[in-house]
């Protein structure tokens, strides 16, 4: 038995079987790129998901963790440290917010999220004041409180009881949440791109609407950006990408001059935070992020100094002149090229998406296309029920987009074949 075929093997038999197994086992990553125990060379157009947003081992990031592993790993949460004040620093100096918490995971960010916005909603407007609003399509992850956002939950029912006085409405469709909101409405949580939900991108219109609708009805509006942020739309967070103007809560059109950025009034962010490390952030306007006091809410990892300095570090290189702008051409790039293979082979039915969170809807089952792109040397995920994920590392260069393109283009020729 080969290696490989041991190593994926004795893993079936040891792990909780959370996840179907991969034929290949992963070895090590440079860049964009990702190599197998065989040595075999993969374009990442997974990124773990959306997480590896420097690619791998990036210099910066060796750097931070080697120096700061050396020197202070890890110290009682309630200690303050440079590492965490600087990380706290950049972002709310770099965002809409005024107060942050740290945490280590996207599930945990959003879980965050939700017990600030209860919180907030019982001392606000009473103990009865617990309905969640959340969106068909939705994924804010697997704990508790946010699997109960989740719409999968719905197909969970072996999970039963979930948190009680959630409702789920029809993302970009007001009308559908303004018919479930009432001033007892706690929190509205909302992903500005649908990621698990299959790359969909919310109207501007539609989160300018739900902004309104949640200062009218004084209800805490919670953007998940846990897969979208840092960087991944063209934007260091996801909410500057959705631009809007009053005009349109008339039905106007979008003034690109008058138009602003729609401000949640709380985040969830993770993934691409840690460009690979674990690292998530719960941030607030001061007026929610209050409703923390000591003893409300904790963890023991979050707020690490090396989670910490990985994260401003991420920030950092993220802030880099011109290292956004390079996302929305290399973006623009990419999506041209898909628009190409479309129109020349006709078997794209979709493409949609925002930055480098493209998803894909072509005529060829899902699982061929990932089994097919993984021989040819890409790796991609999937996401709803049948969308190809693309999310590659956002420090991708344009002769690499056009090696992944080509890559795709050959992998439905002889799909097609
Ligand atoms: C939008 C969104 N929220 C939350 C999560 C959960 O993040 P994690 O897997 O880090 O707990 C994910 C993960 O895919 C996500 O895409």
């Amino acid at each position: 038995m080969s290696d490989v075929q041991y190593i994926i093997d004795e893993s079936f038999k040891r792990l909780i079987k959370t996840y179907a197994a991969q034929p290949v086992v992963m070895d090590r990553g440079e860049g964009v790129y990702a190599y197998d125990t065989d040595g075999k060379k993969y374009i990442d157009f997974a990124a773990g998901i959306a997480v590896a947003s420097l690619g791998h081992a990036h210099p910066a990031m060796l750097k931070t963790i080697n120096e700061q592993a050396a020197r202070l790993m890890a110290v009682q949460a309630s200690y303050a440290t440079k590492e965490k004040l600087e990380a706290a620093e950049l972002l709310v100096d770099h965002s809409c917010f005024d107060l942050v918490y740290f945490s280590n995971s996207g599930t945990e960010s959003v879980e965050a999220a939700l017990k600030l916005a209860r919180k907030w909603a019982h001392d606000e407007k009473g103990a009865d004041a617990t309905q969640i609003i959340a969106f068909n399509q939705s994924f804010h992850g697997r704990t508790y409180g946010s699997a109960s956002v989740t719409s999968k939950r719905l197909s969970q029912p072996f999970f039963e009881p979930y948190i009680p006085n959630v409702d789920f409405a029809d993302f970009n469709d007001i009308a559908s949440v303004k018919a479930l909101a009432n001033e007892k409405t706690a929190a509205i949580i909302v992903e500005p791109v649908q990621g698990e939900g299959g790359l969909t991108p919310a109207d501007p219109k539609f989160l300018k609407a739900l902004r309104k609708l949640c200062d009218d009805l004084n209800i805490c509006l919670i953007f998940d950006e846990v897969q979208a942020g840092f960087g991944r739309l063209g934007t260091l967070h996801a909410y500057e990408a959705f631009k809007c103007c009053d005009e349109c809560l008339d039905g106007g059109d979008i003034n690109a001059e008058k138009a602003h950025p729609i401000e949640p009034d709380v985040v969830a962010w993770a993934k691409g935070m840690g460009a690979g490390f674990p690292v998530g952030a719960m941030a607030a306007k001061a007026k929610f992020g209050e409703a923390f006091v000591p003893g409300t809410h904790g963890t023991t990892y979050g707020g690490n100094p090396l989670a910490c300095a990985v994260a401003a570090t991420v920030i950092k290189e993220m802030m880099k002149p011109g290292f956004l702008e390079h996302v929305n051409k290399m973006s623009e790039r990419l999506v041209d090229g898909l628009k190409k293979i479309q129109r020349a082979s006709n078997k794209i039915t979709d493409i949609r998406g925002k930055g480098l969170m493209i998803g894909v809807d072509s005529v060829f089952p899902i699982k061929e296309v990932l089994k097919k792109l993984q021989e040819n040397g890409m790796m991609a995920t999937q996401a709803g029920a049948a969308t190809l994920r693309l999310t590659p590392p956002l420090i991708i260069e344009e002769e690499q987009i056009d090696e992944a393109l080509a890559i795709i283009e050959k992998s439905f020729a002889e799909l097609e074949g």
